[in-house]
């Protein structure tokens, strides 16, 4: 199994006790608010009306988030159990989102150019083996890896 398989793999696991856990802001989000913190919101500014890609969303908090501040929201991550949460969290709050299954370093499915913002928070990029393709689709969205 490689790096990636490897990772993917725990991930995956991860899900199911991530969308349970308190460390998580999921509460908020169903009690209406937003799951990001004040730096995140202040860093995004005013996203209204703006497509906004989401790299290595989990299971949608933060892209759901960007939804309820207006705007038209893509989230992306190679874990299967957590896009699949991510849209089970998005029709039960009634959430207009689109969730991509896609490692971020070969994006599939979605040109990450064509959108405003390209947002990543915490966690991300410690779990990247080759940075530098991560870093082409964030920058160079055009630059076929
Ligand atoms: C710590 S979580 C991100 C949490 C997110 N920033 C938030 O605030 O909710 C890391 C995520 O990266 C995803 N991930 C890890 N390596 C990836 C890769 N190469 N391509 C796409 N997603 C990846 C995992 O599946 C996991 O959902």
């Amino acid at each position: 199994m490689d790096h990636l398989d490897h990772n993917r793999k725990m991930w995956d696991a991860r899900v199911k006790v991530h969308t349970r856990s308190d460390l998580y802001a999921t509460k908020r989000l169903r009690d209406g608010g937003l799951a990001l913190d004040r730096i995140e919101i202040d860093a995004l500014g005013k996203i209204a009306g703006l497509d906004v890609l989401n790299l290595q969303c989990h299971f949608g908090l933060s892209t759901l988030s960007m939804a309820r501040m207006g705007a038209k929201v893509t989230g992306v991550d190679f874990s299967g159990a957590a896009i699949e949460a991510a849209r089970e969290l998005a029709d039960e709050l009634g959430i207009d989102a689109r969730f991509i299954h896609s490692t971020v370093e070969r994006l599939r499915g979605v040109d990450a150019s064509e959108y405003d913002v390209v947002f990543a928070s915490y966690g991300v990029l410690c779990w990247i083996g080759d940075l530098d393709a991560w870093a082409r689709t964030a920058f160079e969205p055009e630059f076929d890896t």
